[in-house]
């Protein structure tokens, strides 16, 4: 039972709505205060312990008891309460569902557990691979990968649970590459031309990663010039396009990103799709899935569902705990299958006694592989639909809340209005207001952000990165994602920079 998960199914009690308004008056009736109640919070913990205690570490490793309570999928399906709803669920049925969850699981640290992997010993902590093993999860991850999708606008598809968005974007540039060139799963690389990704210039890295993992290199990823508030410019995504096909390369792929790690842009969906529907290339999007539990702010992500596949971080925005990300596909095909699967006869035996098509474990690149849908499904169903949706739109409140009162204050500067939970921002301490013409200030400048950073580490005050980017100097990329965040906290943050930078 990951803690931060089961935290977050404290929730129910004090969800407050987050009203639309034109002035971020973070007032009593606007927002209703934070998203968690720890003492539910704490009460749910110590239950679940108690269930793992007795359940798991005690009967589960007594000889006497059975090491697992075999049901067929369809019989489990039915008698699991796996369904994700608008509302969120009380206490005791939560606590149900995980005695139910537990009771159907494997015990892996059974006595007579001789499967794979015997040593596992972290309470219920098995392995994605087979129904065999993971009869719950398999499940589980069923409904939650299909009720992603179906936020995306996709009815059917495919999809993973995996270990982080870059992993994620790895599996995108696999498929992506599978799907032009099925050749490459057998002959490797001598069977493919020079391939080109395409990603903005604020992308985030881990294409590049991925692309010189895969042999493509890192030469091959063109990076699309962005605009101002750094969204990609498609004029220019199909400038390197025609680029890179005049040097010899097969454009094959792009990669889009809704919410940009740093400044928090949206890319224009539509205009991309349009690009990669004309030159036949797989148009992978990453980011931003959560902002899709929002009816006020989905619109950001207008065209999502003409993307190929999409690489969705609820331990990013949701904050559940990590690892938790999914790899979502439109595919049809069993594209996921057919690259990745290997047949090992040791897991996936095709005569097994069960429906085999619940080995679903062959789609990764892993072998063994944690239960991540876990920590997403169980939040989900402490909290409802409406209540992910109340997070998301208390993010976005409060990111327009905490910039309406920047604005208000002398020494703050944005560099660009913010689009989403990243403010990014100068602070400019009194030495340093109204020098913008001299020679020393930004080199001054520069220096600020660290300056406080340091302090704030070292009195333990506050937590922000900070850095240089595209010709500017050090700023601070703040993200307003905390479901605690409150109008006080903002106030803190903005005159604790104040305090730590006023003499600098
Ligand atoms: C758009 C985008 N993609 C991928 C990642 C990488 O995700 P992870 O840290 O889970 O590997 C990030 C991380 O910030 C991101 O912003």
């Amino acid at each position: 039972m990951d803690p931060k998960a089961a935290e977050a199914t404290a929730a129910t009690s004090s969800l407050g709505g987050c009203q639309a308004s034109e002035q971020y008056v973070a007032s009593k009736d606007g927002q209703k205060g934070p998203l968690i109640d720890h003492a539910e919070g704490q009460r749910f913990l110590n239950d679940t312990f108690k269930v793992i205690m007795e359940e798991v570490l005690s009967k589960g490793a007594d000889v006497k008891e059975k090491v697992c309570e075999w049901r067929d999928p369809a019989e489990l399906r039915r008698l699991l309460d796996l369904e994700l709803l608008e509302d969120g669920q009380p206490h005791d049925h939560l606590l149900q569902q995980v005695k139910e969850m537990v009771k159907y699981s494997v015990k892996t640290n059974h006595p007579r557990f001789y499967n794979q992997l015997r040593f596992l010993t972290e309470a219920l902590n098995t392995s994605q691979y087979t129904y065999e093993v993971a009869p719950v999860f398999v499940l589980m991850e069923d409904v939650v990968l299909s009720k992603l999708r179906s936020l995306v606008g996709w009815s059917d598809g495919d999809g993973i649970f995996c270990p982080g968005g870059s992993v994620s974007n790895i599996y995108a540039m696999n498929l992506a590459r599978y799907r032009a060139f099925p050749q490459v799963k057998l002959k490797g690389l001598w069977s493919v031309p020079r391939l080109a990704v395409f990603t903005s210039e604020e992308g985030h890295y881990s294409i590049c990663k991925a692309a010189s993992m895969q042999g493509i290199g890192l030469e091959n990823v063109f990076l699309v010039k962005t605009n101002e508030s750094g969204c990609m410019l498609p004029e220019d995504l199909t400038d390197k396009i025609e680029l890179a096909k005049s040097q010899g390369a097969v454009p094959f792929l792009v990669s889009a990103t809704s919410g940009t790690t740093i400044h928090g842009a949206f890319d224009p969906l539509d205009l991309i799709a349009d690009i990669c529907e004309k030159y036949g290339l797989w148009m992978l999007l990453g980011g931003g899935g959560s902002v899709l539990f929002s009816k006020k702010h989905r619109h950001l992500m207008k065209g999502i569902e003409r993307a190929d596949s999409m690489t969705w971080n609820p331990h990013k925005m949701l904050l559940t705990g990590l690892q938790c990300s999914a790899f979502l596909l439109k595919d049809t095909t069993d594209l996921l299958k057919h690259c990745h699967c290997a047949n090992v006869t040791y897991l996936f035996q095709k005569d097994k006694f069960y429906d085999v098509s619940f080995d679903t474990g062959d789609k990764s690149i892993q072998c063994g592989h944690k239960v991540d849908c876990l920590k997403l499904w169980l939040m989900w169903k402490a909290v409802g639909t409406r209540g992910l949706e109340e997070r998301v739109d208390k993010a976005f409140f409060y990111t327009r809340y905490l910039v309406q009162e920047m604005k208000k204050k002398e020494g703050f500067q944005l560099v660009t209005e913010p689009q989403f939970m990243n403010v990014c921002f100068w602070f400019i301490p009194p030495s340093l207001r109204g020098k913008q013409n001299s020679d020393y200030y930004q080199e001054r400048l520069s220096k600020v952000a660290p300056a406080i950073k340091e302090r704030m580490v070292r009195q333990g005050s506050m937590m922000i990165g900070y850095q240089p980017q595209a010709g500017r100097v050090n700023f601070f990329p703040m993200i307003v994602h905390s479901p605690q965040i409150s109008e006080q906290d903002v106030h803190f943050l903005l005159n604790e920079i104040e305090r730590l930078g006023g003499d600098l």
